[in-house]
C-alpha cells in the first residue's frame, strides 16, 4: 500500500510509473461477461439473491470441476462469496473457534495473517525456503505439534511456486487422517506456465477450496469468488452468508457466469503473462538477480536480494526514484526475511513490461559497476 501510494504521487508528479507493486490483470473483464451485465442491467431487478449464490452459476462452477479437473461435484457444495477475501472470513469462522492454531507457509499472501488475527485465531508461520519451492510440507507440520488446520496456497503470491501433484496429496492425506482443516487458495489456478495446477478436491472431500473470479477470469473489482465446502458445512456456510453478507453481488454473479465462456480471451491474457514472465525473467537474470523462486503460476517472481540491499522497503522507494518503476517489498509477505526480497509483477500491459525490463536492466548495471549500494 506505501509503495502504491509512492507511484501514484509520482506518477501524478513525473507521468512515468510502471506499475510492478500490483497484483491485478491491467485487462477488463472478459467481452462476454461484461455484455452479460450490460443485459442485466436492462432486463433484471438485480435485487438479492440467495445466500450460497444463484443456481446456474453454482451448477457451472462444479461443471467446472469436472471439465478441468475431472472431479465429479455436487453443486450444493459450492458457496458463492464476495471474492476469496469473503470466503476466506467465512471459511475461518466456519471452521475454527477463537484460539485454534492454523499453520501456513511463510511468505505468504499478507492478508491470511491478517484475517486470522482479525478473528482471534492463532498462526503458526513455516519459514519456508527454496528447498522446499517455498511450500509448506509434511515435515514441517510434524515438527510443529497440535494444530487445528493447514492454509495452502497453489499457486502462491508472493512466489508463484505450486506444489506438486503428490505433494497436495501428501499434505490432504496428512490433515484428514489427522482431523486438520485443509483450507486451499486455488486463486491462481488457470495462469500456470508448465503443469496445470492441482485442486486439493482430487485429493479429499474434505478439503475447502477458496477461489475467486478475480485473477484468471480479470474481475477484481466484480468482487465475487467461490468455495467449495464439505456436504456437512454448506447450511453453516449458508447461514454465515446470509448475515454477514446477505448474497454476493447479483450483477457480479450474471457476469461471473458468463466468464466461462470466455475462454480464448482469457486463456491470451495467460499467454501475455507468459511472454511478459519470459522478458522479466531474462532482464533481471542479465542484471544478476538469478535467485528466484520457481514462478511455476500466478504472476510474479518473488526475487532473493540480498546481495543488492538488507532493507527492500528503502530498495522499492529508490527503485522508485531513480527508475520509475514500481515493485513490492517482501516484508509484507514475510515480516522475518522479507526485507532481502522483493515482488516483481508481471500480469501488465507487455509494453509496460519491456520498459521496465530496461530501466532495471540500466539501473542495476550502476549498481553492479559501483559494487553495491
Ligand atoms: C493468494 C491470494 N488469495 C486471495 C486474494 C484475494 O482475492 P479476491 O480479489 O478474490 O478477494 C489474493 C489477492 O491478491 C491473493 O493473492
Amino acid at each position: 500500500m506505501d509503495m502504491l501510494r509512492a507511484a501514484n504521487e509520482r506518477a501524478a508528479r513525473e507521468g512515468d510509473v510502471i506499475h510492478l507493486e500490483v497484483g491485478q490483470p491491467g485487462t477488463a473483464a472478459p467481452a462476454a461477461a461484461l455484455d452479460a451485465a450490460r443485459a442485466a442491467l436492462d432486463s433484471d431487478a438485480l435485487g438479492y439473491t440467495v445466500a450460497l449464490g444463484n443456481d446456474a452459476l453454482r451448477e457451472r462452477i462444479a461443471l467446472h470441476y469436472g471439465e478441468t479437473y475431472g472431479v465429479d461435484l455436487d453443486p450444493t457444495r459450492v458457496v458463492v462469496t464476495a471474492g476469496a477475501s469473503g470466503g476466506f472470513i467465512m471459511a475461518f469462522l466456519a471452521l475454527f473457534d477463537t484460539g485454534d492454531t492454523v499453520a501456513l507457509g511463510c511468505p505468504a499472501y499478507p492478508a491470511y495473517r491478517n484475517i486470522l488475527d482479525a478473528l482471534d485465531l492463532k498462526r503458526q508461520e513455516i519459514a519456508t525456503d527454496a528447498s522446499s519451492r517455498f511450500q509448506p510440507t509434511v515435515e514441517h507440520l510434524e515438527a510443529i505439534g497440535a494444530l487445528d488446520g493447514l492454509l495452502v496456497a497453489s499457486p502462491a503470491n508472493p512466489t508463484g511456486t505450486m506444489l506438486r501433484a503428490a505433494e497436495l496429496e501428501t499434505l490432504a492425506g496428512y490433515c484428514e487422517d489427522r482431523g486438520l482443516r485443509l483450507v486451499s487458495d486455488e486463486i491462481y489456478h488457470g495462469i500456470t506456465y508448465g503443469e496445470p495446477a492441482h485442486t486439493a478436491l482430487e485429493y479429499s472431500d474434505d478439503a475447502i477450496v477458496v477461489n475467486s473470479f478475480s485473477k484468471y477470469f480479470s474481475m477484481t473489482g466484480w468482487r465475487v469468488g467461490w468455495l467449495v465446502v464439505p456436504e456437512r458445512f454448506v447450511r453453516t456456510f449458508e447461514r454465515l452468508s446470509q448475515n454477514l453478507f446477505i448474497c454476493p453481488s447479483a450483477l457480479s454473479q450474471v457476469a461471473a457466469l458468463a466468464a466461462f465462456d470466455a475462454r480464448e480471451e482469457l486463456d491470451t491474457n495467460v499467454t501475455r503473462y507468459a511472454e511478459n514472465r519470459a522478458i522479466l525473467l531474462r532482464d533481471l537474470k542479465r542484471s544478476g538477480v538469478t535467485n528466484i523462486a520457481p514462478p511455476d503460476g500466478a504472476f510474479y517472481l518473488y526475487a532473493d536480494v540480498r546481495h543488492l540491499t538488507n532493507e527492500t522497503l528503502d530498495f522499492c522507494h529508490q527503485v522508485l526514484n531513480d527508475t520509475g518503476v514500481a515493485i513490492a517489498p517482501g516484508a509484507d509477505f514475510d515480516p522475518q526475511d522479507g526485507s532481502r526480497f522483493v515482488r516483481f509483477s508481471f500480469c501488465g500491459a507487455q509494453e509496460d513490461i519491456v520498459e521496465a525490463g530496461a530501466r532495471l536492466k540500466t539501473y542495476l548495471a550502476g549498481i553492479n559497476q559501483s559494487g553495491g549500494r
